[in-house]
């Protein structure tokens, strides 16, 4: 059944003036099964209805035809049928009768098209109707829903690429300050090297002459002149104090780029199960590490730790939360004193994360949207607005919860509390 045309059943309408008595025939003989009222039309557009119930009352009742059976239907109709047009939706249509009809067990509507009497619809028909309608609904809805989960995972997707992107930026950055000076270092100690080879060598000839004998004194003295002169250029050029100190640096630098590789493993956990026994401060100082860049030229940033026992988690996603609260900290500072402190605690049953920063803050009126999916503030190419969504799905999946305090102009926090024993995710979540 899939509209109100379908709904209406052709009923053969009777006059004004037609009898009650000959109305009662045609009622007797055409023994409708279902017993609907009756319209009552002139010149084809709809002017009453008598309802079943009337019907019931005249033709099921003792002497009831004989008493009313001379009298018109005019005097027993109701003059103000409910009229329902064919070209409404079923929904607006159902709409209308539930609110109008007065006895929906007994009382029709009746169906118009153009004002012209279509037919007699039923409140039974009319819910089943909508009842139809519902299962194709909620079909479509269902499809719809499959499809939003599809491209829900596809944009969570998307934004760990874009997060990824971003992080791989400021890891190159972060290695590249070390590789810099290490390779400068490197360099110098070529040159070195080639001045230590020259030095190396006169000593090599002047010992070659010493042992050949055939040296005279003054060869000897030359070259002794020209051993003196080497090394005291090197001396000068590259004195031991610094070259102590470069190999010192050469030595530093190379341990800063061991220390990023090992944290940005342990940051994407590629070499770990997805769910562990965690300890969020280790996460926190990974996630630290990757936002080094973002947030050195904006922020002091304050750590400030409790003893945490360790968290079931998945800890690739809860870095993934802590990335994005340390990064949007640090796009909202814009002064000279930025200052972001991250605060660790736990009690019975949860381990808190509390970032705060003294940033522009959230006026009042957005801060109910910040979580929405590609809500932003920032322009367009520098923040997607999925940030805090997947943020808020990752902490839900993991039975936590995700608050926010803002005072414009003052600053912002964000506190994360998980579950210390309930808190792996949901499998197949916010993958
Ligand atoms: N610490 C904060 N201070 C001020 N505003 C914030 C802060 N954190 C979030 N916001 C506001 O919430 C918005 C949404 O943040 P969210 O992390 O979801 O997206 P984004 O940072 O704009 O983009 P993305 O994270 O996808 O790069 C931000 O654009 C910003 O207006
Ligand atoms: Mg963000």
């Amino acid at each position: 059944m899939g509209n109100l045309v379908d709904l209406s059943l052709p009923i053969e309408p009777i006059t004004p003036n037609h009898l009650i008595g000959t109305v009662g025939d045609i009622f007797l003989q055409e023994r409708y099964e279902r017993l609907l009222s009756l319209p009552v039309v002139s010149d084809g557009r709809p002017v009453g209805v008598i309802s079943r119930h009337n019907m019931q009352k005249i033709f099921m009742t003792r002497f009831g035809r004989e008493i009313q059976g001379n009298k018109p239907v005019a005097a027993f109709m109701n003059p103000l049928p409910l009229l329902v047009s064919v070209d409404q939706s079923m929904e607006e249509a159902s709409h209308f009768v539930t609110r109008n009809i007065a006895f929906p067990i007994t009382e029709d509507f009746i169906l118009v098209k153009d004002g012209q009497y279509h037919g007699i619809g039923s409140v039974i028909d009319l819910l089943r109707g909508m009842e139809e309608r519902i299962v194709e609904q909620n079909l479509s809805l269902s499809k719809a829903l499959s499809l939003l989960k599809a491209s829900q995972s596809q944009i969570i997707q998307s934004e760990k690429m874009a997060s990824l992107g971003q992080m791989v930026a400021g890891v190159a950055h972060e290695i590249n300050t070390p590789l810099g000076y290490v390779k400068n270092n490197l360099e110098m100690a070529g040159e070195a090297f080639k001045s230590l080879q020259n030095l190396g060598d006169a000593h090599d000839s002047l010992l070659a002459d010493l042992q050949s004998g055939n040296a005279s004194d003054d060869d000897v003295h030359q070259q002794l002149n020209r051993i003196e002169i080497l090394n005291e250029q090197f001396q000068t050029v590259y004195p031991k104090s610094e070259m102590d100190a470069l190999f010192k640096d050469t030595l530093y630098g190379l341990q800063q780029i061991s220390e990023i590789v090992v944290n940005l493993k342990n940051f994407s956990r590629l070499d770990q199960a997805a769910v562990d026994n965690v300890n969020i401060n280790q996460c926190i100082d990974s996630a630290l590490l990757i936002a080094k860049n973002v947030v050195k030229h904006k922020a002091e940033v304050e750590r400030n730790f409790g003893t945490l026992p360790a968290v079931r988690c998945a800890p690739s996603q809860i870095n993934q939360v802590i990335l994005n609260l340390i990064t949007n900290a640090a796009h909202a500072i814009d002064r000279p004193d930025g200052r972001i402190v991250i605060r660790t605690q736990a009690d019975q049953r949860h381990v808190h994360i509390v970032v705060t920063d003294n940033g522009k803050g959230i006026p009042p009126e957005l801060v109910g949207k910040i979580f929405d999916p590609f809500f932003t503030t920032k322009p367009v190419g520098q923040g997607t607005g999925l940030g805090l969504s997947i943020a808020f799905k990752i902490v839900q999946d993991h039975c936590g919860s995700i608050r926010v305090k803002s005072r414009p102009g003052l600053g912002t926090a964000f506190c994360v509390s998980l579950p210390v024993h309930v808190s792996a995710p949901v499998e197949g979540k916010s993958s």
